[in-house]
């Protein structure tokens, strides 16, 4: 079976958030199921130019935007075992940073139209896999630009939202101009939004399969509360949609076997205290086995339930408890932990922006993972939390739901701590519940045990995809789609 992945970030070349991690493991995990994943994206300015002196031109091609022809390379690479093909344009991907720029939307639909035209220079996928907004418009124009190409046609895709928060919307002209088509795109099944062109629509209107990364977040996304606008239409695709928890790399992420740490640990909380010393004396911190040490790794930003940390961090400091931040983001958050870092350097520290080995060790030296989510497709933090005995604390989300079970003193039963409401008092109450069964060695034994139980990894998950893929090759193999 062959599989392209159609992705803006992947892991190791270009990442933002946790899109990377998936379009990264994921393939991977497929190949040991026989399923031959590669993956197509854009070459940014950001990728070493160490790494890119290795890659293979394999074709260039001119892709007409709107009424600019612009010039197109394509390269490949193989990073273990997986071909990654990448999408090279200067005047749109080298630049700092991979979004975040006004024309975002026209880039990303130059990427969708390049990645069609590469698929006459690769060898031909049977099902293409999208994710998020970046690559939404690829089904659509399968289907509809390309519909009469028989070679494209036959190609089954897949779709899956990470965030449906995002959906890349612009002018309905200005799509119209930069695809070259005409108003048919905004009819029935169009990809009218309020007025406006909205292309995350494009692919749930015309994937073969749509997928979100839990169950949870399944359900949630055809509610109007998290349906940001679409679940009319997702509900309309319920049949089609299905809710897959994210994996992740176990063996990149293994405390047992990781370069970032200074004691390696697997079941033994001791050895795990050790980490903990170590980063309290590596960030400046007073060095304390006794002492909650609460993590998070996390954007900067409300999704990610700031706002309550926010709300209730004076309070939060007050207890006897020491937190590491590590992220960036909105500037407003910044500006309060760089406050509270200057006001009380003995029980917070912070670190801006990314560093790989850093959420190591604080996965690793930490007691307990705080994220309390306004919304949490699946999440991957708290994931890594507890693979690296971090119990976390969460608000009750998508794939926070699924992941997380709040522990019951009377069964003995759970492997975190989770509240309802968003509300940052029931998340304080929660923190302190955490903290007080800290004291009680036994049971916090008990409950990083309880995560130890599950199963992280992708193997589950690389099932379950397999399957959809199958069920398409064979229905187009049918010719029923
Ligand atoms: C997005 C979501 C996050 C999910 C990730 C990977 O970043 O916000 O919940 O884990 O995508 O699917």
């Amino acid at each position: 079976m062959k599989l392209l992945f159609v992705t803006s970030e992947a892991v190791p070349l270009a990442k933002t958030g946790g899109l990377a991690d998936v379009a990264g493991s994921l393939p991977k995990a497929l190949k040991e199921r026989g399923v031959d994943a590669g993956v197509i994206m854009p070459k940014y300015g950001s990728i070493p130019e160490s790494v890119a002196a290795q890659m293979e031109p394999l074709a260039t091609f001119t892709v007409w935007v709107g009424w600019r022809r612009q010039y197109c390379g394509l390269l490949k690479t193989e990073i273990e075992g997986v071909s990654y093909y990448l999408i090279d344009n200067e005047y749109y991907f080298r630049r700092g940073g991979l979004y975040g720029y006004e024309d975002d939307a026209e880039r990303f639909v130059f990427f969708s139209l390049a990645v069609i035209e590469a698929l006459h220079f690769m060898e031909k996928p049977e099902v293409i896999h999208c994710h998020d907004w970046q690559s939404a418009l690829v089904p659509y124009l399968l289907r509809t630009k390309y519909g009469h190409v028989a070679e494209l046609a036959s190609i089954a895709t897949v779709f899956t939202i990470h965030n449906l928060k995002y959906q890349g919307v612009l002018g309905t002209q200005q799509l119209m101009d930069l695809v070259g088509m005409g108003e048919e795109m905004f009819g029935h099944r169009g990809l009218e939004y309020h007025g406006a062109a909205n292309i995350m629509k494009g692919a749930l209107e015309y994937a073969d399969k749509l997928t979100t990364v839990s169950p949870t977040y399944a359900r949630e996304i055809q509610t109007a509360e998290y349906g940001e606008g679409l679940d009319g239409l997702l509900r309309h695709r319920a049949a089609d949609l299905s809710g897959i928890v994210n994996g992740i790399d176990t063996s990149s992420f293994d405390p047992m076997n990781d370069p970032a740490l200074v004691t390696p640990y697997r079941n033994s909380l001791a050895k795990k205290r050790r980490n903990k010393l170590a980063l309290q004396r590596e960030l400046g911190l007073p060095e304390s086995e006794s002492t909650p040490l609460i993590g998070i790794v996390s954007r900067l930003v409300d999704q990610k339930g700031l706002d309550l940390i926010a709300a209730v961090l004076w309070q939060l400091l007050d207890e006897d408890v020491q937190l590491v931040v590590l992220g960036s983001g909105d500037p407003h958050y910044e500006g309060i932990f760089r406050h509270a870092t200057e006001s009380r350097p003995d029980k917070i520290k912070v670190w801006f922006g990314f560093n790989d080995s850093l959420a190591r060790r604080i996965y690793a030296g930490s007691d307990m993972y705080l994220m309390p989510s306004l919304f949490e497709p699946c999440g991957l933090s708290q994931l890594l939390a507890l693979r690296y005995r971090s119990v976390p604390i969460v608000r009750e989300t998508g794939g926070l739901i699924d992941t997380v079970k709040s522990y019951e003193e009377e069964t003995g039963e759970g492997n975190g701590f989770s509240f309802a409401w968003y509300n940052a008092h029931d998340m304080l109450y929660t923190i302190r519940r955490a903290i007080g069964l800290y004291r009680d060695e036994k049971t916090w034994e008990q409950i990083v045990s309880n995560g130890v139980k599950e199963d992280y990894s992708w193997t589950k998950s690389a099932k379950a995809y397999t399957a959809i893929y199958q069920e398409l090759a064979a229905r187009r193999n049918a010719a029923e789609l």
